[in-house]
């Protein structure tokens, strides 16, 4: 499937559709080879519209017929979709066309997954299903009838009756294509049910797999909390009869908002205790809240057009966030949302794949679902809602979806909405928005005769693109404390708007210890000279939960830092301190047990390339083993104690306060399975009665290499579970010793179960490959070679999940000259593939010319 020159698509192009979508009728005739689409739409020509050219998208389609207003007429087919000359008045466009749901690997479009039909349509895949025109910007109410012998047929919106062989639905609430979805196979439902605010009965739905109906509770418990949650937070009521989630196995990404009918990966619905890690339902948790929250906050108000993706991305992954702090714990959650921040959003923004949370130009729109668009989305509209303050910001929600309400919008939408509901000017703001790159955050200090004064220096390294950057707002939240350990100033927002500002603090007795960017008020990296003293004293002292944490994670940095570059030993003051944390028990398990996580290794490479240094896997690898040992035996006598103190006993729950202390609970046991030779992991192993304990003792005994036996009688106890034998798969490579690693993966790649058309299973391997530092980037060039084979021969099956792995190259330039020599070989073997996807074309290509 050769692609043509790659097109590229720009924010200033542009036009609105010369046409609007009165309604759409769809009636599927289901075959898994050879379904029949038959489209029945109401288009009316814009009586103001600039361009009246009637240009259908439509991708892989076989046309069968078209007619307009009932006369067969012949459309000009043109690459990637067709014209047609149409009247000047309102009339209806009719065609049918055949397609192969069986043979969509692409998992774009319908295709079939065990055996069930299922859809994807965003950002671009409803152009696989029908001609029609793809773009958010066009809404349009469907009805919906579906012909097929599947016992349960679903689509969007509310039920309109059913029969032997057929079923009718229709959605009241005009959309744009992109949230269309249907299902059908055989399904049972977990059902539910939740009263709204205005006393509508809603009714609800988790359709799975016979065999799944266990795993559906939690998920069901969840999407009522979030329902809860909005109306109490943000005034928003579920406005359908009928809400429905579907798990399906084959998924490209987490899950999906089509209206009334979300369409999950199975991974990110279906919980047990028995199968799933408590960090599995968290995450669950989280991307429930997250789609349901796409009822308003994507749906109800939609994109204009793909540039404006973070509009309603990031405010909805704010959304999911304030839902997992209130449903947990606050700290403990932004503490998690910063580590992922870095490890994603920062090597992507400071690498060759660095755009804007809002990008001005794409080829494949798919290739944008990052980490920038979701994660810094999100951190900007917290920044927003510090400046403007909480009374603020849900006055400013609530003018826009009063304001927006059945729209398809834009940033400037969006940002007018604060200016109106609060009268500050955004301009500068709104640069966070178009300006790609993470701002650096010079800190100064200076104290003279009771007047402390902090002064902040900003700027952006250049971007692809970019190569100047203005100063943005940056909302510096901050607070002083005295030598003693009090807070002599509490948190207060400082607002940096130019390259250097100083702010000054009156009235002091002596020399404060400054706690800077308290809660990590903004997406930045701060640079700063300070000392190990001063650090653990914020570790000890600070009353911000998060700069606790991360001054703990700066220590953990330096020392490992100094271990690497001069082969320093463990620094003994920062040991202590963690020491002394970790038997604390007036602490919060989950917050000692995020101490007590070292920085993972990619961090160390980062930080270490942010410094002007090279980093060298194999001794980052090294000082991190070195580092743990010495953990381990230092805890030494602790250790028993401490691993009996956090057991949780009784029957598994996975509220977050025993989440958090079984966190705890397996740091612990993989610092005494150093020691012990592994007594304590196996004896967990076998009497674990839950995934998490079950897999943080696999997980311990395979990384000190102690785990054959168990490993095989998981594999025995779990091969009929896909979800948790992604699990297996993945483990092995995440512990693999870097000498290991890619043989372990290449390996892997021959197990019966290892299945190329299955994304999870695919990135179970790749993923953790990518994922284990050293085994990665391991001298041999092993690892980059495996990765390149396997991510050429899925391009050809499934574009978008090939070219969002190649994102595992993106930090190629920090390496040394022969890793970056083995890692371009591999790259353009990549980009000279022939027939090379636009997916993966784009994302090599950028990533190469760094
Ligand atoms: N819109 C989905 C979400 O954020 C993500 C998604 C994008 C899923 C593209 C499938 C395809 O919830
Ligand atoms: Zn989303």
């Amino acid at each position: 499937m050769a692609k043509d020159t790659p097109q590229t698509f720009y924010l200033k192009d542009y036009t609105p559709f010369g046409y609007d979508v009165e309604s759409v009728h769809l009636t599927f005739r289901l075959a898994p080879e050879t379904t029949r689409v038959l489209s029945k739409i109401r288009f009316a020509p814009k009586p103001d519209a600039a361009d009246k050219t009637f240009f259908l998208h439509g991708e892989e389609l076989k046309l069968i017929s078209a007619k307009l207003d009932g006369q067969e007429v012949t459309p000009e087919l043109a690459d990637g979709g067709l014209k047609c000359e149409v009247p000047s008045a309102p009339f209806t466009w009719e065609a049918e066309v055949e397609i192969n749901p069986a043979g969509n690997t692409a998992l774009e479009g319908l295709y079939m997954s065990n055996r069930m039909y299922c859809t994807q349509c965003e950002a671009e895949g409803f152009r696989k299903i029908t001609y029609y025109p793809d773009r958010p910007d066009v809404m349009s109410t469907f009805t919906v009838r579906i012909e097929g012998d599947e016992p349960v047929m679903l689509s969007n919106g509310n039920p309109m009756g059913q029969g032997e062989g057929w079923a009718e639905w229709h959605d009241p609430w005009p959309k744009p294509a992109y949230l269309f979805a249907l299902v059908a196979g055989d399904l049972v439902n977990h059902p539910g049910s939740f009263t709204t605010k205005s006393g509508k009965e809603v009714e609800l739905n988790i359709w799975v797999r016979p065999g799944d109906e266990g795993k559906c509770a939690f998920g069901m418990e969840t999407l009522k909390k979030s329902m809860k949650w909005d109306e109490d937070v943000y005034g928003l009521e579920y406005d359908l009869e009928l809400f429905n989630i579907v798990a399906v196995d084959d998924f490209n990404m987490g899950a999906m908002e089509n209206k009334g009918l979300n369409i999950f990966n199975s991974s990110c619905v279906l919980a047990s205790p028995e199968t799933s890690t408590d960090a599995n339902f968290e995450r669950i948790e989280a991307i429930i809240a997250h789609e349901y929250f796409h009822n308003w906050t994507g749906n109800r108000i939609t994109c204009r057009d793909w540039f404006q993706l973070c509009l309603k991305e990031g405010l909805t992954v704010f959304r999911d966030a304030q839902f997992t702090a209130d449903m947990r714990s606050e700290p403990v959650k932004r503490i998690d949302d910063v580590i992922t921040l870095r490890a994603r959003q920062f090597p992507e923004d400071n690498g060759p794949l660095a755009h804007p949370p809002r990008p001005e130009a794409f080829q494949e729109i798919n290739n944008f679902y990052t980490a920038t668009v979701y994660e810094k989305g999100a951190e900007v509209i917290g920044m927003l809602k510090r400046l403007v303050g909480d009374d603020n910001y849900y006055k400013a929600l609530q003018l826009y979806f009063e304001r927006h309400d059945g729209q398809a919008c834009t940033i400037e939408d969006w940002l007018k909405v604060f200016e109106d509901a609060t009268g500050r000017d955004l301009s500068q703001f709104k640069l966070w928005y178009s300006q790609a790159g993470t701002p650096r955050v010079k800190v100064s200090e200076d104290y003279a005769d009771g007047t402390y004064t902090l002064t902040f220096e900003q700027s952006t390294p250049p971007t692809p693109g970019q190569p100047d950057k203005a100063p943005r707002v940056i909302p510096m939240a901050v607070g002083l404390l005295s030598p003693n350990g009090d807070e002599v100033r509490g948190t207060q927002v400082l607002e940096l708007t130019d390259a250097k500002q100083s702010f000054t603090f009156d009235g002091l007795a002596s020399k404060p210890v400054p706690s800077i960017l308290r809660e990590f008020s903004a997406p930045v990296i701060l640079e700063r000279e300070t000392t190990n003293a001063e650090r653990a004293f914020l570790l000890a002292h600070d009353t911000d939960p998060f700069n606790r944490w991360e001054a703990g994670n700066a220590l953990a940095k330096e020392t490992r830092v100094a271990m690497v570059l001069d082969g320093a030993a463990p620094d003994a003051a920062y040991l202590d301190a963690l020491e002394k944390l970790v038997r604390d028990d007036e602490q919060d398990p989950a917050f000692r047990a995020l101490v007590l996580s070292p920085p993972s290794q990619a961090d160390i490479a980062q930080t270490l390339h942010e410094r002007g240094y090279t980093p060298d896997p194999q001794k980052i690898y090294d000082a991190a083993e070195t580092f743990t040992q010495t953990l381990a035996q230092q805890l030494e006598t602790s250790l028993p104690r401490l691993y009996a103190a956090t057991t949780v006993e009784g029957p598994y729950a996975p509220d977050a306060e025993s989440a958090g202390k079984r966190a705890l609970n397996g740091r612990i046991l993989s610092l005494l399975t150093r020691l012990d030779g592994g007594e304590q992991a196996a004896r967990q192993y076998a009497s674990a009665d839950n995934m998490t304990q079950q897999y943080a003792a696999l997980g311990a005994l395979m990384k000190a290499e102690k785990g054959e036996v168990q490993s095989q009688a998981f594999f025995d106890q779990w091969q009929d579970d896909r979800l948790v034998m992604d699990k297996w798969f993945a483990l092995q490579i995440a512990c693999a010793a870097p000498e290991k690693t890619a043989a372990t993966a290449a390996a892997l790649t021959k197990h019966p179960l290892f299945d190329m058309k299955n994304p999870n299973r695919f990135r179970a391997v790749f993923g953790a490959l990518a994922g284990n530092h050293a085994g990665f980037h391991h001298a041999s060039g092993e690892g980059y070679q495996l990765l390149a084979e396997n991510l050429i021969a899925l391009d050809s099956l499934n574009p978008q999940t090939t070219a969002r792995m190649c994102a595992a190259f993106q930090t190629w330039k920090r390496y040394d000259a022969g890793r970056q020599s083995l890692i371009r070989a591999q790259l353009s073997r990549i980009a000279g593939t022939e027939g090379l996807s636009r997916d993966t074309n784009e994302m090599v290509t950028r990533i190469l010319d760094a």
